[in-house]
């Protein structure tokens, strides 16, 4: 099986979790930037697993990638803005087959997210929901991840294999 674990990541902890979440899959997944997961590379691929940061409540927009330059001088170290946004990717490089599932990385409290947007805009291109979308917390506005999540992660990698294997027709959400 080939998965994709693709992800946008502004302070590196959607990074962490897509990692984690591909070492759970186990070989044959890969984590990948939004620039790496070409269309190309997502041509043969049996599922995708596609996360992003929650930022103003949703799925970072361009405009919020690049209002947080400036809004954010104070973060312990600067957003890597030089990769596409997920929703970018989503609009540009989701050819229509295959599985997914769709996470994000967030505070706990917060209203909103980006799971929502990720898995429609997946739907719309083809694919089918493997398992309901899965949402990991950190523990401050920049992180670090709360305690477990990267094990999380991992099963759910884990989990995510194993439902490809077992249900071939894939589940709604
Ligand atoms: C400017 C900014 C806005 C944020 N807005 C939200 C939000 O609306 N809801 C939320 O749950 N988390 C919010 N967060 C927390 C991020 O979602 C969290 O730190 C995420 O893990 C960042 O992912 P990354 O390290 O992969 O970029 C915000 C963080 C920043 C810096």
């Amino acid at each position: 099986m080939k998965a994709v674990v693709v992800y946008e990541s502004l302070w590196g902890n959607t990074a962490a979790v897509a990692r984690a979440i591909a070492e759970g899959i186990g070989p044959g997944a890969e984590p990948l930037s939004t620039d790496e997961a070409t269309a190309a590379v997502m041509a043969d691929a049996d599922l995708v697993v596609a996360g992003a940061p929650v930022l103003g409540f949703r799925l970072p927009t361009e405009a919020m990638r690049q209002s947080v330059l400036s809004s954010e001088r104070n973060a312990p170290v600067p957003p890597d803005l030089s990769h596409p946004s997920m929703r970018m990717w989503l609009q540009e490089n989701a050819p229509g087959h295959g599985r997914y599932a769709a996470f994000e990385t967030r505070i706990w409290w917060s209203p909103g997210g980006s799971v929502g947007a990720i898995a429609s805009e997946l739907e719309r291109a083809g694919y089918v929901a493997v398992a309901k979308p899965r949402k990991f917390v950190v523990r401050g506005k920049y992180g670090p991840l709360r305690e477990g999540e990267i094990e999380r992660a991992r099963q759910w990698g884990a989990e995510l294999a194993r439902a490809i294997r077992a249900e071939p027709a894939g589940v709604t959400r």
